[in-house]
Parts: C-alpha cells; sequence; structure tokens
C-alpha cells in the first residue's frame, strides 16, 4: 500500500514525547515531517506504553501513535490479539532480566494480519496470518512494523486466540518435558502452578505421550471443579495443596510411578510439595516464581534422595539459535490446537478493556482465565 502523507502535528508531537522513531519499536532516525510520495506508511496506532518501570496498572496509558515508515523489508501488521502474560507484567515492573528501553509499548507476543509489506519483502502478502517467532516486544498495538524475518506466517485456519497465545507457555511446556529427562510412556511428572497455561500444557503434551500427571493446585474456592476441569484435559491427579499436608504424599498415589520429573512455577511452600513427589536421583525444573517465594530444599532431600534442581528460561532457549525450532514447534502446536487437542482456559477482551484486563492478569480479581486482547 503506497500512502502520500505529511503527518499531522499532533502525531508529530506525540512521537517526540516518546521519542518514537522510524520504527516503533527502537533506535532509528526521527520522524520525519516531509515524506517522499511513494513511501509505505503504516497507519497510526493505538497503544499500550510505559514511561517508567513500576505498578502495571498505574505506569501502563493507551496513547495513539504516529504512522510510521514500512521500510522495504519490513512488515506492517494489524494485530488482531494479544495475551497478558505474567512476564509481561514483570517486564513493565522493571524486574525480568532482558527488557524494553522505555518508553516502551507492552506485549511480546501476538497475532496478526499483513497490512503491508515493504518492497523488498518476498514470501508475505496482505492477509497473511502472522506472529512474531521468536516472540518480540510491542504487540500491545494496533499495527506493529517489524522486520520481515521477525515474522511467522501461518495456517490461515488457526485459531487465533491460540495463535496469539501459542509462543510462550505451550512452547515452555514442551522444551521442559523434552530437556530435562528422557520420558517414557507410562512415566509420571508433578507439577504445581497446574492451572496456569504452561501447567494445562504440559498436562496434555504429557498425556498425549502416555506420560501421568500429578498436579498441584492453590486452596481456593471451587477447587473441586477445577480438579474436574484439569482432569477432563488428561490429568491423572489433581491435589490442592492443603490435601499434601500429610507425611507420605506418595502413599495419596493409585497406579502411578513415583515422577522423575517436577515442574515448579510458584516458589516456595508449593515447591516443597513438588519436591516431596520425587523419585530417588529426580529432577526440579523451576521457570516461575509467581508465590514470590524461594525456594528451600530440606538437607535430607539432597543427601538421602540426590534432588537436582535445575531452572528453565525460554528466552535463553531461543537465543541458542533456535528460530527454525521455534517455528517448528509453532506449527506443530497449532495443529494441535486446531484440532482440538491442545486446549486451555482464556478470556478474550476488546482492547478498549485493557486496564480491567490487566487488573485480572495482575490477580486483583483472584484466580481468572488468561487474559487476551482482542485489537
Ligand atoms: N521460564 C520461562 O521461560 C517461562 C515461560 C513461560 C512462562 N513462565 C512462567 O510460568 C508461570 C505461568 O505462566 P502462565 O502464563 O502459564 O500463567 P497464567 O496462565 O497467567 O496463570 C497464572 C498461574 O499462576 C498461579 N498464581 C498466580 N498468583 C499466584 C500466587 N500468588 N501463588 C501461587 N500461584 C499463583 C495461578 O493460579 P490460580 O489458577 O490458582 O490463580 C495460575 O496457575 C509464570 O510464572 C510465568 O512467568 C516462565
Amino acid at each position: 500500500m503506497v500512502v502520500a502523507r505529511s503527518i499531522a502535528l499532533k502525531a508529530v508531537n506525540t512521537a517526540s514525547l516518546w521519542g518514537l522513531n522510524r520504527s516503533r519499536f527502537g533506535g532509528l532516525p526521527k520522524v520525519q515531517t516531509v515524506r517522499a510520495l511513494s513511501t509505505v506508511m503504516s497507519p497510526p496506532s493505538k497503544a499500550v506504553v510505559y514511561e517508567h518501570h513500576g505498578p502495571p496498572d498505574s505506569v501502563t496509558r493507551m496513547i495513539e501513535l504516529p504512522p510510521v515508515e514500512v521500510q522495504e523489508n519490513q512488515v506492517c501488521v494489524k494485530m488482531l490479539a494479544a495475551p497478558i502474560n505474567p512476564s509481561d507484567i514483570n517486564r513493565i515492573e522493571g524486574v525480568y532480566p532482558v527488557r524494553p528501553q522505555v518508553p516502551a509499548v507492552g506485549g511480546y507476543e501476538g497475532v496478526g494480519e499483513v497490512y503491508s509489506v515493504g518492497s523488498a519483502v518476498k514470501g508475505l502478502s496482505p492477509g497473511d496470518l502472522v506472529i512474531p517467532s521468536p516472540p518480540s516486544s510491542g504487540t500491545w498495538q494496533t499495527y506493529v512494523v517489524k522486520d520481515h524475518d521477525i515474522w511467522h506466517k501461518i495456517s490461515k485456519d488457526s485459531p487465533i486466540e491460540y495463535a496469539a497465545t501459542v509462543t510462550v507457555n505451550p512452547l515452555t511446556a514442551i522444551r521442559m518435558l523434552e530437556d530435562f529427562n528422557t520420558l517414557s510412556a507410562g512415566d509420571s511428572i508433578v507439577q504445581n502452578g497446574a492451572t496456569s497455561i504452561v501447567g494445562q500444557c504440559a498436562i496434555q503434551l504429557a498425556r498425549y505421550r502416555g506420560i501421568h500427571s500429578i498436579n498441584i493446585i492453590r486452596d481456593r474456592a471451587g477447587s473441586d471443579e477445577v480438579k474436574e476441569r484439569l482432569k477432563a484435559l488428561g490429568a491423572d491427579e489433581v491435589f490442592t495443596e492443603s490435601q499434601l499436608e500429610v507425611k507420605n504424599v506418595k502413599s495419596l498415589l493409585s497406579n502411578i510411578p513415583e515422577p522423575a520429573l517436577g515442574l515448579n512455577c510458584v516458589g516456595g511452600h508449593a515447591a516443597s510439595l513438588v519436591l516431596k513427589f520425587l523419585r530417588q536421583g529426580g529432577t526440579m525444573v523451576t521457570y516461575g516464581g509467581m508465590s514470590k517465594k524461594s525456594v528451600t530444599v530440606s538437607t535430607s532431600s539432597f543427601i538421602f534422595k540426590d534432588l537436582s534442581l535445575r531452572g528453565f528460561w525460554l528466552q535463553k532457549w531461543l537465543s541458542a539459535d533456535k528460530a527454525k525450532e521455534c517455528r517448528d514447534m509453532v506449527d506443530y502446536l497449532l495443529r494441535l490446537a486446531q484440532e482440538r487437542k491442545l486446549k486451555y482456559e482464556m478470556e478474550l477482551v476488546p482492547f478498549d478493556k485493557f486496564h480491567s484486563a490487566l487488573e485480572k492478569a495482575l490477580g486483583k480479581h483472584g484466580s481468572q482465565p488468561k487474559q487476551v486482547i482482542k485489537f
């Protein structure tokens, strides 16, 4: 699409206020007020931005960003959906180890439709469904302009809400099942935070390979219903934390072998419960810290059980030249979602209700399904 347009004064002022440049994502030359007639421009973009790090509900606001030039090797994507993940919150808080420079647009994964392409772009055309893969900052806005190689074209039949959420959490679940122990059909895993998207995916991907799962959830109203929902996904056992206040948790298991792999995204007491289930020589992989409490391990767990503690960080895994593998896994996971073999709970929220969705994602209204913004 070729647009001849001079940028409205208001838009230019907004851009300079934000120090936002030719790309809305980073250090390119300042917005120009006079453009050649043939310049391809994006539409203006409505975006959730933060100028400072801090509590996400007070430092984020929705503004309109001016059109930006779509360079010859770039693609402008009209975003369709993007989730609010715990790591998005941590980036805004300024506590995530890798984060964009402020001012920044929030979000890290999502799905959109190609709106326009630069003159040198091959293989992508308007109307294609794409996701940033590996994921990439700045998805909470209506139009995103990035280099063409960031975008991965996916099947047009992909369910939008799954395409928006596939790269961070389902990928993490798959990697943790693959990378730490050799699991075979008949083996088992144990995890806390089983209601998280990672947890729900781990249950299904394990079951898909004939691996049993033992799942731990927080005590809360309606926990019986939650247990039933997780069992419907394929969970073998689901326990609330308080049910595990017994000396021998393994006596609670029916015909499931002791797990060699434990997954921990909560920390504190919930991590100790994972360790209680692990068999001799087992490994607990920590990938999140939702309770913000440390993991503590008894001396006897090391001496008599020889347990191993490991960590997983998707961003580190992706940085090890895994772009192709990442895309293959995304396609695989989206096929499973399309066939309804992989599902998880989400709530789609219109973009103008972003701040209500954010409050839910921050846990201000108790347990909530994953909040996915629909643009
Ligand atoms: N290391 C990595 O590369 C990587 C990649 C992806 C995700 N993660 C991490 O994985 C975790 C899950 O992410 P997600 O997007 O799948 O989660 P999610 O779907 O947003 O769900 C949040 C989960 O956290 C639980 N939770 C929230 N606050 C809690 C608290 N104070 N104490 C205990 N549990 C609490 C929730 O339990 P209820 O259902 O009971 O509310 C729910 O299970 C996060 O910590 C995230 O940062 C890490």
